[in-house]
């Protein structure tokens, strides 16, 4: 199969996380390019499309929105969401759930064949009052990337 992994990034780990996952797919023997949705024109050479970007304000950064609503569903190519979270798993359960339906509605609306939401990263600690507003806890690490769940997911393509 012929996959494209589009991804918007504002840190860099989206980026990381499309890479790892057109690694796994190439070892499965697909054909995998990997691009900035900048850099996206058209989709008729693919067979399949694997999407993500950041949560930015709780919301999947507004270029996936973009993207999944009107570019992937237009190339009627089948297509899997992912977004990257720092609170999702580890902050407030209002986060989460504002998290949660802001993907899923979205993988819903556009119709995403699967959708994910893995852990990402924060270049500097949170403040006390920042950590309190999130309900983060003190020890967290700054790096909470699951390598594991990335490979699974993309293991778990067609
Ligand atoms: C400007 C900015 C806003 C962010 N807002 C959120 C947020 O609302 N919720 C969340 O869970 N993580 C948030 N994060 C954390 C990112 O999801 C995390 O850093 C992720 O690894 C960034 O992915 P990227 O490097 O591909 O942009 C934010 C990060 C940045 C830089």
């Amino acid at each position: 199969m012929k996959y494209l992994v589009a991804y918007v990034t504002k840190t860099g780990t989206t980026r990381d996380f499309a890479s790892r996952i057109a690694k796994v797919l190439e070892e499965k023997g697909n054909d995998v390019a990997v691009k900035d949705f900048g850099e996206v024109s058209d989709l008729s050479a693919y067979d399949r499309l694997v999407i993500g970007g950041p949560i930015n304000g709780m919301k999947p950064h507004p270029d996936l929105q973009a993207f999944a609503e009107t570019k992937a569903p237009a190339s009627g190519k089948p297509f899997d969401l992912f977004a990257v979270s720092y609170l999702f798993e580890n902050g407030r359960a209002m986060w989460k759930k504002a998290i949660r339906k802001g993907v899923e509605g979205l993988a819903a609306k556009s119709g995403a064949a699967s959708w994910r939401i893995f852990g990402g990263k924060i270049d500097a600690a949170f403040p006390g009052f920042v950590r309190f507003m999130f309900g983060t806890p003190k020890d967290l690490p700054l790096d909470i990337r699951n390598w594991d769940a990335i490979e699974d997911f993309a293991r778990s393509l067609p």
